[in-house]
């Protein structure tokens, strides 16, 4: 059975472009995954077409309404007998990770909710009981390109999404390092030069600069994932 992603959305139209396009769409191709766009604004009710409000209290934007989004994902998750992990995104959740994308790709149904506005009525997330989940720690205009990284992160972790020239199980992340410099053709450029072990055909020593390449550089770019990785390793 392949994973059904639900994406609740005013901006359905953003979302072709992203899912039509390399691994996303092949891998909707080989049916490892299904996209399904939902309009929010077809649940509204009046004659505005609204689905957002001022909010109680006063203050400044607006703020999407329980009616449409309770509607609107009673509707969708209608659709299909298998209960969906509903995420919402949101500058306020746990910001996205490894670990996340590949718990996340072991479902089989997802129902991504992007919000717009300065935020959703709290019942929305009191009574849908959402993930919350945010890209990082800054605002984007809405949730439509979080959802698009959130959904290109699982997909291409679904076995089989990878063809054997993506390359996948040593890349970054994969045990909380990063990667290890690439080179290819040609061996000197403007006098820059492909270090020599790479070369040379020993694999065991390729190996072994690799490694050492990986924790040096982890060590010096990301000091953060370096700390992470030392406090795991002497659990
Ligand atoms: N919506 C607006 N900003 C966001 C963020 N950083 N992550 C997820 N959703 C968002």
């Amino acid at each position: 059975m392949s994973l059904r992603i639900d994406v609740l959305t005013l901006f359905p139209e953003m979302f072709g472009p992203i899912l039509g396009t390399s691994i996303p769409k092949r891998a909707a191709a080989k049916g490892l995954v299904e996209y399904h766009l939902t309009q929010l604004r077809d649940f509204a009710t009046d004659n505005h077409k609204s689905v957002d409000d001022r909010p109680f209290g006063g203050g400044p934007g607006m703020v999407m309404m329980c009616q449409t989004m309770f509607d609107a994902v009673e509707h969708i998750e209608a659709q299909d007998p298998r209960p969906a992990t509903r995420i919402l995104l949101t500058p306020q959740g746990r910001v996205l990770d490894q670990a996340t994308a590949e718990e996340l790709a072991k479902r089989d149904r997802l129902l991504l909710i992007a919000g717009h506005y300065e935020g959703f009525d709290e019942r929305i997330i009191d009574g849908l009981a959402p993930m919350e989940l945010s890209v990082g720690d800054y605002v984007l205009s809405g949730g439509e390109l979080a959802a698009m990284v959130l959904i290109d992160a699982i997909v291409r972790l679904l076995p089989g999404a990878l063809g054997a020239a993506d390359g996948a199980a040593d890349e970054t992340f994969a045990d909380g390092l990063i990667e290890y410099p690439q080179y290819t053709r040609p061996k000197v450029y403007r006098d820059m030069e492909v270090p020599p072990v790479l070369i040379g055909g020993n694999h065991a020593k390729i190996a072994q600069w690799r490694q050492a390449q990986r924790e040096e550089r982890t060590k010096t770019k990301r000091p953060d994932l370096w700390a992470a990785y030392e406090k795991r390793k002497s659990l």
